[in-house]
């Protein structure tokens, strides 16, 4: 079985043809490399003029297999370094031929992919469903195939920086202007043509960098200018990174140095760089997250079984307050039709305008055509009349967060749906199951979460209630994959997942102010850890009157269910915070100051109001509390079996409340800690700052067992 096919036409140029045998796209994975190998021996032998890549599949190349990447362990990577080694010799062994060697990128070429490409001579790109890039470092790697070499060599270190620092893709247009797209066609025949008429015009050829006297753009690292801005940039990328992030950090080792040597000497770098970067825990954990379990939910791991797959064809938003003007936009984009109601035209009309300066940016920024715009404008209808939404085969409802207005709302608009229609509401926080008692069909009643501003946020919660059908689960599913977002599946309770969950990491941040430590300590600490937002600054955001607001109805529920409510260390410094009337960013004061036309800085009233000198505090600590808190609620969460998959905790926790993407998410935090260590330290911080850090049971008894996560 071979990976890459040899044919030779009549004009002596070899068609090494991609397609690997029973896959739906090419990989550069041990077979490959052996193909490739076994291709360019036979190249040794042969009489040829020159060489065409073109792939079989609809994209050209899908890069490194994960699957053996993952694998890969420091006890088995010298195999990986042999690989990887063999790969590019040969690679580098076409491209010094002197005979032209020519790619014709027929779709998506991303990481070694794109690799493969950049090794060619010359890259021909068809102009439609072509994506280019390295996008290795979102996954903890870095391009092994001498990606990085050959970027940093083409566009000079800084302009190749986002291309792999950051894994911005392209399109061939932009390549084109790179200087990395040699032609643009319109069809696959256009493709090997141009390659062949190519290939015929320029019998003998050099990369670039390998001609005599070639200067890379910008210089190399010894360049004044370059050398001025180098100790910088490390510095840069930790502001960005905090130092959580190998992958980057490696990339700009591997750039660096390998501008300073010869090209072969600079492969070797690159390829063990590779190799660390694969072994590295971080790599396992964004890999086994990001790539591994957000596939599975992709594909519809926690979505019913056997019940046809659906589509959305009309959905009708109750309230075009923030959140249901998000969630119009988001489905009209999608093609669905909107009815966008609110209890006035002018209301609903406000909700509809946010669409169009959300589409209006987008024309400006020339990614979307007027047409298009209009197209989806015009599928959103603006309504304060409950008649209009007859015909809808969802609704979702995000009214205030009033149970009474939410029953009724309820009734309304089930009055006007077919009995198959699927209602949803967006609360953040009031349970479902008692919320489908307004409902003639709890049955068809769930819960979809959106997170704020929806049209950035790539998370859905769906919580399903008590009498929630597994067909309501199904067209709950279906409908946020529709829209391009990411669903997970949670069961009812209050908070549900991820409210409850990310109410622990702000709770905590107060609750250490309120104990005398800096708040710039506890938000810097948790910029260490890896939030992209600390603690303080993101109550700010939610506002201080909302978390009372919710704690009081907490207190009453509780009340009414007999149960007593647990006061938080936090809830006395959000009343004071409250009594100095400093409610958050809305209001222009909260945690922080937000000077008009300048950045907002911490107020300076904390250090008067709470600080302590006395207080002892490490950063490592603020770090382990807030990491910590959360994990341990995550773990109540799935012995209440609010959650019942490993990969919905670890996607929900990174995609919906910022937990550090380092770790992959938040039980699989638990499981590179490893449980013993996890449950030590967990109980030295039950000692330290009280009960709500005690481990449940199920990780005790997880311990004792030797498990771990794992779906
Ligand atoms: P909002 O205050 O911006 O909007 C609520 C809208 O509902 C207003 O436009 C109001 O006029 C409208 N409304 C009131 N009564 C109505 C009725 N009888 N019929 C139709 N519309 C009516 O509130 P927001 O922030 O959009 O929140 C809405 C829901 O989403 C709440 O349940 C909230 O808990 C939930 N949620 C909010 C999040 C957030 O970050 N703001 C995140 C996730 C959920």
């Amino acid at each position: 079985m071979t990976s890459v096919k040899y044919e030779k036409d009549q004009d002596k140029i070899v068609h090494l043809i991609l397609d690997k045998p029973n896959a739906s796209a090419n990989l550069m994975d041990l077979e490959f490399t052996d193909s490739l190998v076994a291709a360019v021996e036979k190249l040794r032998e042969d009489d040829w003029a020159g060489v065409l890549f073109r792939s079989e599949k609809s994209t050209f190349f899908a890069g490194g297999s994960l699957d053996d990447l993952h694998a890969t362990t420091k006890e088995n990577a010298h195999l990986l370094y042999e690989m990887v080694n063999k790969l590019k010799l040969v690679m580098r062994e076409l491209e010094t031929s002197g005979k032209p060697v020519v790619a014709c990128i027929n779709g998506a070429a991303l990481g070694g992919g794109w690799e493969l490409a950049l090794a060619c001579h010359h890259r021909i790109a068809l102009n439609k469903g072509v994506t280019l890039g390295l996008p290795e470092v979102t996954l903890g790697l870095l391009p092994g195939g001498g990606g990085v070499i050959r970027m940093s060599r083409l566009l000079g270190l800084q302009a190749a920086l986002p291309y792999l620092t950051e894994g911005k893709q392209f399109k061939p247009e932009q390549g084109q202007k790179l200087g990395l797209i040699d032609e643009v066609v319109e069809t696959k025949d256009q493709l090997v043509n141009a390659a062949i008429s190519w290939i015929k015009a320029n019998p003998k050829v050099q990369q670039p960098y390998d001609v005599k006297g070639y200067k890379v753009p910008g210089g190399k690292p010894s360049n004044p200018a370059l050398a001025k801005m180098l100790p910088i940039a490390p510095a840069m990328m930790r502001v960005q990174t905090k130092g959580t992030m190998p992958a980057p950090e490696s990339i700009l080792s591997v750039m660096v140095e390998g501008l300073q040597v010869d090209i072969d000497s600079a492969m070797r770098i690159e390829t063990r760089y590779f190799v660390e970067l694969v072994c590295s825990q971080v790599a396992k954990n964004m890999i086994g997250t990001l790539w591994f379990q957000l596939n599975e939910i992709k594909a519809g791991a926690s979505r019913p079984d056997n019940i046809e797959k659906s589509k959305v064809q009309k959905v009708g938003v109750l309230g075009a307050g923030m959140m249901g003007a998000g969630i119009a936009f988001s489905s009209a984009s999608k093609g669905i039709d909107v009815v966008l109601k609110d209890v006035s035209l002018e209301n609903a009309e406000k909700g509809k305008a946010y669409s169009q300066t959300l589409l209006d940016k987008k024309v400006k920024k020339k990614r979307l055509s007027a047409e298009k715009r209009d197209a989806v404008l015009n599928s959103i209808q603006a309504s304060a009349d409950a008649e209009d939404l007859k015909g809808c085969d969802l609704i979702i409802e995000a009214v205030f967060e009033d149970r009474g207005l939410k029953a009724k709302v309820t009734k309304e608009a089930e009055a006007q749906l077919e009995s198959s229609a699927v209602f949803a509401t967006n609360t953040s926080t009031l349970p479902i199951t008692g919320l489908a008692e307004a409902s003639e069909r709890p049955a068809n009643f769930v819960g979809l979460h959106f997170f704020s501003p929806v049209d950035k946020m790539p998370l859905v919660e769906i919580i399903c209630g008590e009498q929630t059908s597994d067909e309501t689960l199904a067209k709950a599913y279906d409908y946020v994959l529709q829209i391009g977002k990411t669903p997970i599946v949670v069961n009812d309770s209050r908070g549900f997942f991820t409210s409850r969950v990310f109410g622990t990491f702000a709770n905590e941040g107060i609750a250490m102010l309120g104990e005398g430590m800096p708040a710039a300590a506890i938000e810097n600490g948790a910029f260490l850890a890896g939030y992209p937002v600390g603690p303080l600054a993101v109550t700010d955001e939610v506002s201080l009157t909302l978390v009372e607001k919710i704690r009081n109805q907490t207190i009453k529920d509780l009340q009414a269910e007999g149960g007593t409510y647990p006061i938080h260390p936090s809830d006395s410094i959000v009343d004071r915070m409250l009594e100095t009337d400093r409610s958050g960013k809305l209001s222009g004061a909260g945690f922080y100051d937000y000077p008009k036309g300048a950045k907002k800085h911490l107020w300076s009233g904390l250090k008067e109001m709470f600080e302590n000198a006395e207080t002892p505090y490490s950063l490592e600590e603020i770090k382990d509390r807030l990491l910590y808190i959360q994990a341990i609620e995550t773990v109540r969460c799935v012995e209440e079996k609010v959650l019942t998959s490993v990969r919905d905790a670890n996607i929900g926790s990174i995609m919906g409340i910022g937990y550090p993407i380092w770790t992959g998410g938040i039980l699989q935090f638990i499981n590179q800690t490893g449980l013993t260590e996890f449950i030590k330290r967990a109980d030295e911080l039950t000692e330290q700052c009280g009960e709500r850090f005690s481990v449940p049971k199920l990780l005790r008894d997880m311990e004792k067992d030797g498990l771990t996560f794992k779906d």
